[in-house]
């Protein structure tokens, strides 16, 4: 039954016993009829646009609502606004808040979860690689080599040096899960991180040399920049943008560092000259292991750690890292500091 066919029914049963009524006093049989008649009117209409408005549509609506959960094209602003006066409203509104965020509780936890499942393969990935390596050397030398002196001296370094780079990988991952959970805390103090990138450029400068990259600062950069922050912390930040710098540009490039001093606080830049990022993998660098070259192949690159360290340092900090790039043209990494 709709609401038309309830209305008519009681609108009907009110006017006969209306009209009932007032037969049992002495009235005309035409007052009688229009009586019946103003009343079978007044009560349908009435009747009827109370279900109609208060009831039938709102129902239809919460039907609408459900039909629109199952079917996961919820939408995620609530068009009706919230009506104190109409109970009914009110919980479709509330149903609709309630959909909204399972919907996204949902979205979140498949997220969680294809995130964690990407994270074991990319890790089982990032340590069987080097293991492999150095059980091969070790089981090469059992096997006999190990009696030639020459290539005994030869597998043990190429062993060692496996295993080394096992060693850096585990040890940024403890880094980063210590610092997801709060483990580890900034020691703030006051430093030039001038004075840090330059002992970042001389740490680097062999890489540098190597591909006849020109590294160094822009050119109005003041050598006295103080700022309050964790120096250690910093220093690996600065390692891991001006190894990337260098990392990702072709030979004979140029990479520089600059400081932009604001009202309170001082905008350090890193930027090259180099290959820059596609906009598709711009919001994904930051991510662990991610690499915008998806062979994982270790002559260019690394483990894609570094960036997730970084972003992790700096949000410790309060501060968030930005990036430009342009493919082929050169990035721009930039972060800001409270100065001192
Ligand atoms: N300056 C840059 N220019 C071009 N691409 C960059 C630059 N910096 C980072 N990238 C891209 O972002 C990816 C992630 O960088 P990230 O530093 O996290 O990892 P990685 O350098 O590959 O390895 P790791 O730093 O752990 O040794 C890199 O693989 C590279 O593709
Ligand atoms: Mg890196």
């Amino acid at each position: 039954m709709n609401s038309r066919g309830l209305a008519l029914l009681l609108a009907a049963s009110i006017s006969v016993v209306t009209t009932a009524f007032l037969s049992l006093v002495n009235v005309s049989v035409n007052a009688l009829i229009v009586t019946f008649v103003i009343s079978f009117s007044s009560s349908y209409l009435l009747i009827h646009m109370i279900l109609n408005f208060l009831i039938f549509n709102e129902i239809k609506k919460m039907q609408n609502a459900i039909k629109k959960l199952n079917n996961k094209e919820i939408q995620f602003n609530d068009p009706e606004g919230f009506n104190p006066l109409n109970p009914l409203k009110r919980i479709q509104s509330e149903i609709h808040a309630y959909a909204v965020s399972k919907q996204q509780e949902i979205d979140q936890l498949k997220k969680t979860e294809n995130f964690r499942r990407e994270f074991i393969a990319d890790i089982s990935h990032e340590l069987k690689t080097p293991i492999f390596s150095a059980q091969g050397f070790v089981h090469t030398l059992l096997d006999g080599a190990i009696e030639d002196k020459k290539v005994r001296q030869k597998f043990l370094k190429k062993a060692a040096k496996s295993l080394d780079g096992l060693d850096i990988l585990v040890q940024d991952l403890l880094t980063l899960s210590q610092m997801e959970t709060g483990q580890i805390k900034m020691q703030y103090e006051r430093f030039n991180v001038f004075a840090v990138v330059n002992e970042v450029f001389e740490q680097l400068e062999g890489e540098a040399e190597k591909k006849e990259i020109d590294m160094g600062f822009t050119e109005f950069s003041n050598n006295q920049v103080f700022v309050v922050a964790d120096q250690q912390r910093i220093y690996q930040v600065m390692l891991n943008l001006i190894s990337n710098a260098i990392k990702y540009t072709r030979k004979q490039g140029s990479v520089r560092v600059g400081f932009e001093k604001r009202k309170k606080e001082v905008l350090i830049t890193v930027s090259d000259n180099g290959r820059g990022i596609p906009d598709e993998d711009i919001k994904r660098i930051f991510e662990r292991f991610y690499r915008v070259e998806k062979s994982r192949s270790k002559d260019k690159g690394g483990t894609g750690l570094g960036l997730a360290i970084v972003k992790h340092v700096l949000e410790a900090h309060d501060t968030r890292i930005e990036v430009q790039s342009k493919v082929e043209e050169g990035s721009t990494f930039s972060f800001a500091l409270p100065t001192a």
